[in-house]
């Protein structure tokens, strides 16, 4: 990551957490953006004595937001979340996202779900006219259905492939113990389609497409400004 890179997901991080009251139940993300975030939060809690639970997204969101003395809670006992934030691989112009480089994006879509403001939180980069020429699609897929979830990818037109792990022989397991196969397009032209095809696809868990869940996206700026946008 660049020093611009940084400036910017650090100053949309800090602006979500200016966001955040005493009192809020949290969706907490997963990546290097988020993690700015909670860094910023756990600045606030410790320094301003707000008080806020979080529901984590991940194990990595988990760990991160524990060591920032976020208070965790989990869906079964907070299943009504005032704000969840979270970083994106790729947003289009009506707000659709590509996530899941980290392959959280199972548990990442369910908490966004259950949140009445989802904040999205990028750097410039991450903004697109159309979804899928720069990132692959995550799709996270029970390991017995692998090959023929890669043929229904392949008629949807991807060129997918089972994601490696990196310093660990095999494919990356998930935080719920299933794979992840990265759909490369070139380009997505009709997101809900293949949003569509894949829920309805037996074997997939859930995908990296988040269609009509951010509420606001804070674009953060190399000069460390932040642009505030709310769902088209
Ligand atoms: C985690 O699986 C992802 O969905 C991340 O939230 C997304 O890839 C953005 O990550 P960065 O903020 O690290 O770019």
């Amino acid at each position: 990551m660049s020093d611009l890179q940084a400036a910017a997901k650090r100053a949309v991080g800090e602006h979500v957490a200016s966001m955040i009251s005493t009192g809020m139940t949290l969706g907490v993300g997963t990546g290097s953006t988020a993690a700015m975030a909670i860094e910023a939060l756990g600045a606030r809690i410790r320094n301003e004595g707000i008080q806020v639970k979080g529901v984590a997204t991940s194990f990595a969101a988990e760990r991160l937001a524990r060591q920032h003395g976020i208070v965790l809670t989990t869906l079964d006992e907070s299943p009504d979340l005032d704000l969840a934030f979270d970083g994106a691989d790729e947003v289009d112009p009506a707000f659709i996202l590509i996530k899941g480089r980290g392959a959280a994006q199972t548990r990442e879509k369910i908490v966004a779900s259950r949140a009445k403001q989802f904040v999205v939180l990028v750097d410039e980069s991450k903004v697109v006219e159309a979804l899928g020429y720069r990132m692959p699609l995550p799709v996270e897929v029970v390991p017995m259905a692998v090959a023929p979830v890669i043929q229904v990818l392949k008629r949807l037109g991807a060129d997918p492939e089972i994601r490696m792990g990196k310093m660990k022989d095999g494919p990356v397991v998930s935080d719920q113990g299933m794979w992840v196969v990265d759909a490369h397009f070139e380009g997505i032209p009709d997101p809900r389609h293949v949003n569509d095809v894949l829920l309805k696809t037996p074997g997939v868990v859930d995908h990296g497409l988040f269609i009509d869940l951010a509420t606001h996206l804070l674009i953060g700026r190399s000069d460390g400004g932040v642009d505030v946008l709310g769902r088209p």
